[in-house]
């Protein structure tokens, strides 16, 4: 894969911020979507690659672009399998809160699992970490084995976690096993991109999100060294069936290599709002900024890419060129 689609990814992943960025805090979840789906669609166009979405925003009946199967590119270049998360926290840009990424995900056709979208029970750590979580082992095992990773006191190991009802338990459990805790309200592809970034506090993610999410996930802990291990929940008999029809075993733990195969993978993600890793696209009137995070997975090269784009030249926020 030729490793300038990196900067091609920020492309997307930056035009697809933009346009999202203009509903923050306006409680519309679904315009902000569309908005941040288009403005990818319509820079794909330009990129030179043969990329066919196998994490997209549905089915090809349920989603009028960027659907599962669709194909993507010029026409010409590596023949890639794409994921796409145009607007990672659609309520997160609704209320104005942390954390909302535009995210894209490529690798090797064939390499990306063709996970269902359904959900995915998710443990994920940075380098340091590296073989010493087990999603299946009790929580302060896991706790345990990060904390003498990173050479601290369980005391000071931090738990992200989305909040909600259904991770009561495991919430409990981290409490009762003293570690601290940062609960999410949305947007678990960020709290598993933060373990394995020092500057953000967080050592592990624990906790239930989208599968869709837990592969562009893996991609992105791919490029960082870091690790995430995820099960199917298939959440009825509909579900269930699904799974069989895809080869998925709900029983197996997916780890990286299942995720991911290979290292030939670039991830991208541009942020919406606010984080700990990337700031949010600040609208400044004659311009806006971006702040994007791309990396390979061969090389390990991780890039912090800040963006200026005139919204004189380009009113539209889709950037063509
Ligand atoms: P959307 O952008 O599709 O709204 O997803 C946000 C998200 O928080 C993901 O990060 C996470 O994996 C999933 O939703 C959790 O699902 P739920 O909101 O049902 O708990």
């Amino acid at each position: 894969m030729e490793r300038s689609l990196s900067m091609e990814l920020v492309r997307i992943t930056e035009a697809a911020a933009i346009a999202s960025a203009k509903w923050m805090g306006r409680g519309l979840k679904n315009e902000a979507d569309d908005a941040a789906t288009t403005a990818m669609r319509s820079v794909f166009d330009t990129i030179p690659m043969r990329g066919v979405v196998v994490i997209g925003e549905g089915e090809m009946d349920e989603a009028p672009m960027l659907y599962i199967g669709e194909e993507l590119g010029t026409g010409q270049g590596p023949e890639v399998d794409v994921a796409v998360d145009p607007l990672e926290g659609t309520n997160i840009v609704a209320a104005g809160g942390w954390n909302a990424l535009a995210v894209l995900a490529i690798a090797d056709r064939g390499n990306l699992l063709n996970a269902p979208d359904m959900y995915m029970d998710k443990i994920a750590v940075g380098p340091e970490s590296v073989g010493k979580i087990d999603i299946n082992a009790p929580v302060i095992d896991n706790l345990r084995a990060v904390a003498k990773a990173k050479n601290k006191d369980i005391e000071d190991v931090v738990a992200t976690i989305i909040d909600r009802p259904r991770h009561k338990d495991i919430i409990d459990q981290i409490r009762a096993a003293g570690a601290r805790i940062k609960l999410i309200t949305d947007g678990d592809v960020a709290g598993a991109l933060n373990t394995a970034f020092d500057k953000t506090g967080v050592d592990i993610l624990f906790g239930i999100g989208g599968a869709p999410e837990g592969v562009i996930a893996a991609v992105g802990l791919k490029c960082l060294g870091g690790e995430i291990q995820g099960k199917l929940l298939p959440q009825n008999e509909e579900e269930a069936q699904r799974c069989i029809d895809m080869g998925i075993d709900v029983n197996k733990v997916y780890m990286m290599e299942d995720l991911v195969k290979g290292d030939d993978a670039i991830f991208a993600a541009t942020g919406v709002t606010d984080g700990e890793l990337l700031r949010g696209v600040q609208l400044k009137g004659a311009f806006a900024e971006s702040h994007t995070l791309v990396m390979r997975a061969k090389s390990g090269t991780v890039r912090f890419v800040e963006g200026r784009h005139s919204l004189k030249k380009k009113p539209n926020l889709v950037m063509n060129d």
